[in-house]
């Protein structure tokens, strides 16, 4: 080994990364959507394919691009969209990693033409989308499983809920509300848990910098098994 070049740490790793919004249709002009702006998810599959990982990234509504064109990019629009293509691909992986922001509801009724407007009021019907993660969590078969958790307060007791419910190995959370911290930046601030609990807690940075320390996390409790 030379001073310029180090071994990457994911050589052999099938990596899923799942990033930005979903889009749940209403009809073909209007759909539901959230402020997710892929840029976390992104980072973390090129930090992923940096450290020589074979990566997937499924991404739905986003605003970032990507630099490294051997990442495999797979677009998405609704949440089941985004199950199937990444279940498609579980037996498979490795590691998956979701960043994205999956809609919690989408219409019940999705019309095939322009709604047209009627009334002084309309109520949209919603119903619950599959809970992706949930469902990778328990179907597991040796895959490391890393979740996301945007939080406005009481960040640790629904980080680690949500680690033992959809049984994580990690999950990043971010306190949405903090300057920096979660949607529509370059930046946030991070606390990674364990099933052990509080494993590291980032002060705002570049998603990149966010992006390489999460690997740094997966490649200790995940990476060290030879391919
Ligand atoms: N997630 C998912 N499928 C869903 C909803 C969420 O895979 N239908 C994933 C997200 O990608 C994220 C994690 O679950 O990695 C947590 O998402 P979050 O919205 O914070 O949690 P929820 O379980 O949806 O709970 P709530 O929104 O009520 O806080
Ligand atoms: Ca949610």
């Amino acid at each position: 080994e030379t001073w310029f070049s180090r071994k990457p740490r994911l050589a052999g790793k099938r990596v899923v990364v799942t990033a930005g919004g979903t889009i749940e249709r209403l009809d073909p002009v209007r759909y539901l959507t959230n402020d997710s702006s892929g840029k976390m998810g992104f980072a973390i599959a090129e930090a992923a394919r940096a450290e020589g990982a074979d990566v997937t990234l499924i991404a739905g509504r986003t605003t970032a691009k990507l630099v490294d064109n051997s990442v495999r990019l797979v677009r998405v629009e609704s949440a089941e969209d985004m199950l199937r293509e990444v279940t498609a691909r579980y037996p498979d992986a490795d590691i998956v990693v979701k960043a994205a922001a999956v809609a919690d509801y989408r219409p019940v009724h999705r019309s095939e033409s322009k709604i047209k407007k009627k009334g002084e009021q309309l109520t949209l019907e919603l119903e619950r989308t599959t809970d992706i993660l949930a469902t990778l969590g328990s179907r597991k078969t040796g895959q490391f499983l890393v979740g996301f958790a945007a939080e406005t307060d009481n960040v640790e007791h629904y980080a680690m809920d949500k680690l033992q419910r959809k049984r994580l190995d990690l999950i990043v959370a971010n306190d949405v509300t903090q300057e920096g911290a979660g949607f529509n930046v370059d930046t946030n601030a991070v606390a990674i848990y364990g099933p052990e609990g509080l494993v590291d807690k980032m002060p705002v940075s570049a998603k990149r910098a966010v992006a390489e320390r999460i690997i740094d996390h997966i490649v200790a409790r995940a990476g060290g098994k030879e391919a």
